[in-house]
């Protein structure tokens, strides 16, 4: 279709009538020039389709769909396969029910593990976030499915979400809120990006120029088009100007009229309209251009595919040797998770799941296992106060099992869209009665359904701990694979657990003060703030154990050098030492050396892949990092700035556990002040090439003082002195012209 001339065709009316839905879930469509409308739907997980109704809530109805591992365990899984098989199996899901976007991957950092949505997100590491997002993106793509990534951007809480301004500096949002979305954007080139409802640094994300034109399109090359959160216009006219093409939903024809004004009293440039309109179309036509009408929506098949990906993504957090558990186990079941369990999030994201499979229902349908079961309910996980007599029924199972295992975990309502949680903690009484048992039996494995971190006062007298986060229609089956050994464990945690809230870096200032949410911690979000600060957690970013072991070793690198836009390759060998195939994730971290501008997180994770192995099997993994890898982000200069020294590379088991390291010597940027003059230090001023010679010929010493001094402290006092003084101190005799002339000179070295 040749798009600009159809848009050519069209009256002003019809132009701006395209900027927004004809309904909660169709673009426009316009029957005199056969132009037609497209579906948009929910995501990421499954396909929520609304057959009537059009909330954004996932409170009406949708259409039966396969629910897959919701964000935070897909992530877990540490695996771009999985993910990009996820996506393949939505896009064709899409194809059969005549979708044209699919509203996901949703990226938004786990700033706190408070955040209502954080079930949805990948992780707190904007590395992982827009890898797994990349490979998510290009799977739906793939199908001729437009991908749409959201919410854009610094959208990490649900508290006052429509509202509340997230406030941070630019170095904040190029390196951990910015870098979630710009590697995938640039990588499989979304044809959708979704503006937040929120505000950022005072400007709502729908009218925030800076980052939709100039930062997304202009800078990062993004050339689809940005549909607005449901409800997140406020000024419609602006918002068209700054970027935002799609008003979803359509809230009136005011909306529509009002560009018509605009355009008609020149108040908004034509083009911006059409160039809007042209990216809308492209979607349109693009999708009906390449629609597969033949594809059928295989439930049975994508319900395997989100089994395989629940199973690669639970996480084995504690094994004291209890599990794998074998057949003939004699093993107490308890807790309602394990017969209705909790395998998804609320909101707009739920899925009217088209087959749940509990744990309890794989295990009476398997013969080899079922004998040696029992179940008890203990608790309800809509929560309520145990009484004795369930305790102790439950105890009796307890003490007359080899094994218990214990389904617990989060609540539907402690977590969701549109709220944050309180706290980290599990209902009371699961705590309790976890520690009831513990009383009767030593062989306790916990399975955790849930989609945030939680706090766990009784990890101590437990066996194992299986995380499963919400894994989906199909994660009783995945637990059952897990925890009889089908499947080899091989999630790894995509964020810090904390042993307490108190412990983390946005503490006490949890969601902000009114709708001003300052982001103090700047670049110091999960690991980054807890290495860094080097404090113990519950359960370090990138852990997660399995049934058999590896080891790392020749780790070496392309080369110990490395300058701009140089390559660098770092290998290692990964060896299975245990008698069970299994994968593998193996983590690449860079540690940086004390900058002498910023303060840096002791490292970052810049690589991570996934291997299988078989016993006794050896693999080389490999990592290619480049000038991103070791730069940070420069507000002076507006710039990524590739600091000389030395640096690290680390392969690891977690972020708090490094097994091997090696050298790294940078040679790029001493770090110098953007703006001189006679107010700088002349610590400052001699780190710039040439400063020496400049002084020089204006006849400036830059010797330091002569001076005997009795021990050390007096030499680094004036050591300091020396460095911190400003050249002021040594320009006294000069006069107002020669000193302006000196200030013009010393910003040409600049
Ligand atoms: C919701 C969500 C967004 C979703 C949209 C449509 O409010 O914030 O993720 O895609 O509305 O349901």
């Amino acid at each position: 279709m040749n798009i600009r001339k159809l848009i050519s065709e069209m009256t002003l009316e019809e132009k701006a009538s395209m900027c927004s839905g004809s309904d909660g879930w169709h673009t426009q469509g316009i029957d005199r020039l056969n132009i037609p409308a497209m579906r948009l739907s929910d995501g990421p997980h499954g396909l929520r389709k609304q057959k009537e109704g059009t909330d954004n809530l996932g409170i009406q109805e949708s259409i039966p769909a396969v629910c897959f591992p919701a964000g935070c365990a897909l992530a877990a899984s540490f695996d771009r396969g999985i993910l990009k098989k996820t996506g393949q199996a939505l896009g064709e899901e899409c194809q059969a029910e005549n979708v044209g976007i699919l509203l996901g991957p949703g990226v938004n950092i786990k700033r706190s593990p408070l955040c209502g949505r954080n079930f949805e997100y990948y992780s707190e590491d904007p590395f992982v976030s827009s890898e797994l997002a990349a490979a998510y993106i290009e799977g739906v793509q793939e199908k001729n499915i437009g991908a749409c990534i959201k919410h854009f951007f610094a959208n990490n809480q649900e508290t006052r979400r429509f509202s509340a301004s997230s406030e941070l500096d630019e170095r904040t949002a190029r390196e951990i809120y910015l870098a979630a979305f710009e590697n995938a954007v640039k990588k499989a080139k979304p044809k959708a990006v979704m503006c937040a409802y929120n505000r950022i640094n005072g400007i709502y994300a729908a009218e925030n120029k800076k980052y939709l034109n100039d930062v997304l399109r202009d800078e990062w090359g993004f050339d689809g088009l940005v549909v607005s959160d449901w409800g997140a216009v406020n000024d419609r006219v602006p918002d068209l100007k700054a970027g935002t093409d799609l008003e979803m939903p359509p809230v009136s024809t005011r909306n529509d009229e009002r560009i018509v004004e605009a355009v008609k009293t020149g108040k908004l440039d034509e083009q911006i309209l059409d160039r809007a309109v042209e990216r809308i179309l492209n979607c349109v036509y693009e999708y009906e251009e390449k629609r597969d009408r033949q594809t059928v929506y295989n439930h049975e098949k994508d319900h395997e595919t989100a089994k395989k990906a629940a199973a690669e993504s639970m996480v084995l957090l504690k094994n004291n040797g209890v599990l794998p558990l074998n057949n003939r186990d004699k093993v107490a079941v308890i807790g309602e998770f394990a017969l209705n369990p909790r395998f998804q999030g609320g909101g707009s994201s739920h899925i009217n799941a088209f087959r749940v499979e509990s744990f309890m229902e794989c295990v009476c349908r398997d013969a080899d296992v079922n004998d040696g079961v029992t179940y008890v309910q203990g608790f309800h996980t809509a929560g309520s106060e145990n009484d004795l007599r369930v305790i102790k029924h439950v105890a009796e199972a307890a003490r007359n099992a080899d094994k218990v295992l214990v389904f617990a975990g989060l609540p539907e309502s402690y977590e969701s869209e549109g709220y944050d949680r309180e706290n980290m903690r599990l209902p009371e009484e699961q705590n309790r009665l976890i520690r009831e048992i513990a009383a009767v039996n030593e062989n306790i494995i916990v399975v955790l359904h849930n989609g945030a971190p939680v706090e766990m006062p009784w990890i101590d007298s437990v066996s194992a701990v299986l995380e499963t986060y919400l894994s989906g229609e199909a994660v009783g089956a995945a637990v059952k694979d897990v925890l009889y050994g089908k499947t080899n464990p091989c999630g790894r945690l995509p964020e810090t657990f904390p042993v307490r809230l108190e412990d983390t870096p946005v503490y006490p200032d949890l969601t902000g003060e009114g709708d001003r949410v300052c982001y103090r911690e700047g670049v110091f979000v999960g690991y980054r703030y807890y290495d860094t600060r080097k404090m113990k957690v519950l359960f370090p970013f990138g852990h997660g154990l399995s049934y058999t072991d590896y080891t790392y070793s020749n780790l070496r690198l392309s080369s110990e050098q490395f300058r701009e836009g140089d390559k660098l390759i770092v290998s290692v060998d990964v060896t299975n030492v245990g008698d069970l195939s299994g994968k593998e994730v193996i983590q690449l971290y860079i540690k940086s050396p004390r900058s002498q501008a910023v303060r840096r997180p002791v490292h970052e994770l810049k690589g991570f892949t996934k291997i299988f192995l078989r016993p006794g099997e050896t693999k080389t993994a490999e990592f290619e990092l480049d000038s991103r890898s070791f730069s940070w982000f420069c507000t002076e200069r507006h710039e990524w700035f590739l600091e000389s020294g030395e640096y690290e590379a680390e392969i690891a088991k977690s972020s708090q556990n490094v097994i091997l390291r090696r050298t790294i010597r940078v040679l790029g940027r001493s770090y110098i002040p953007q703006r001189v003059d006679i107010h700088t230090p002349l610590g400052d001023i001699l780190r710039i090439p040439g400063s020496v010679e400049l002084l020089k010929k204006y006849g400036i010493s830059v010797a330091q003082e002569e001076c005997t001094v009795e021990n050390e402290n007096e030499e680094q006092i004036l050591q300091a002195h020396y460095e911190y003084m400003p050249l002021r101190a040594r320009v006294s005799e000069m006069n107002d012209r020669q000193i302006h002339e000196l200030n013009q000179a010393l910003c040409s070295l600049l």
